[in-house]
């Protein structure tokens, strides 16, 4: 069975949704950048290999990479999964792994890349938010999308409670994004990810070579 890796920072409850999903394929285990991120107790309960790479440790980001993509690398993972990943990462370990990284993103992307998604949701005044699985490429949040869920903005909303309603987004789309691509049926044409009913496990990586 084909393997992924899932990278998180904090909470850890879209990998929750992943380890809870029915997925077709192996979780060989999950990294944190972050000592104390709560996921990793969740991790541990379901018997997933956890293992730290502290960003704190190295001297710049481009050691922190090598030594995060040297830990991946030990698993041999078919797909990397930012799953709630707070740190960015430098244009070598994203070609490394083009093609086989995706990425949640809290908001209906190309609206509001970054932090404080929701906030800014509110700010603007848009009526629809949601949530991105993406590929990740060399521009933040910007990468092909694979699949966006929407929800109401509604007129009480503060941003924790938008939160709330995106987050029960995520824990749907990112399981069905990963079996999607598990499955080999994610076809890329320039940004755009079209879902096929069976491609050839390869398709996603030849195509995305025009990200390089
Ligand atoms: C999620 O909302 C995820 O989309 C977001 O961080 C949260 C992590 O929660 N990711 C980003 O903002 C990445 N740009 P979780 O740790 O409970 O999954």
């Amino acid at each position: 069975m084909k393997s992924l890796v899932i990278l998180i920072s904090g909470r850890g409850s879209n990998m929750q949704a992943l380890l809870e999903s029915e997925l077709s394929a192996r979780v060989a285990a999950v990294i944190s950048n972050n000592p104390h991120a709560a996921g990793l107790e969740i991790a541990k309960k379901h018997n997933i290999e956890t293992c730290i790479v502290d960003h704190r440790m190295y001297q710049d980001r481009a050691e922190f990479d090598l030594l995060l993509a040297n830990k991946i690398d030990s698993y041999q993972p078919y797909l990397v999964v930012l799953a709630g990943f707070m740190r960015v990462l430098g244009d070598s370990f994203i070609n490394k792994y083009n093609g086989r990284l995706i990425n949640i993103h809290p908001s209906l992307l190309p609206a509001f890349p970054g932090l404080g998604t929701h906030k800014q949701a509110l700010e603007k005044g848009v009526k629809l938010h949601g949530c991105t699985v993406h590929f990740v490429t060399r521009k933040v949040d910007h990468g092909p999308i694979i699949i966006q869920a929407a929800v109401p903005v509604l007129p009480d909303d503060t941003a924790e409670i938008l939160a709330e309603r995106v987050l029960l987004q995520e824990h749907r789309i990112l399981p069905e994004a990963v079996n999607l691509f598990m499955e080999g049926r994610l076809k890329i044409t320039g940004n755009n990810v079209e879902i096929c009913d069976n491609i050839s496990d390869n398709s996603v990586l030849s195509k995305l070579e025009v990200y390089k």
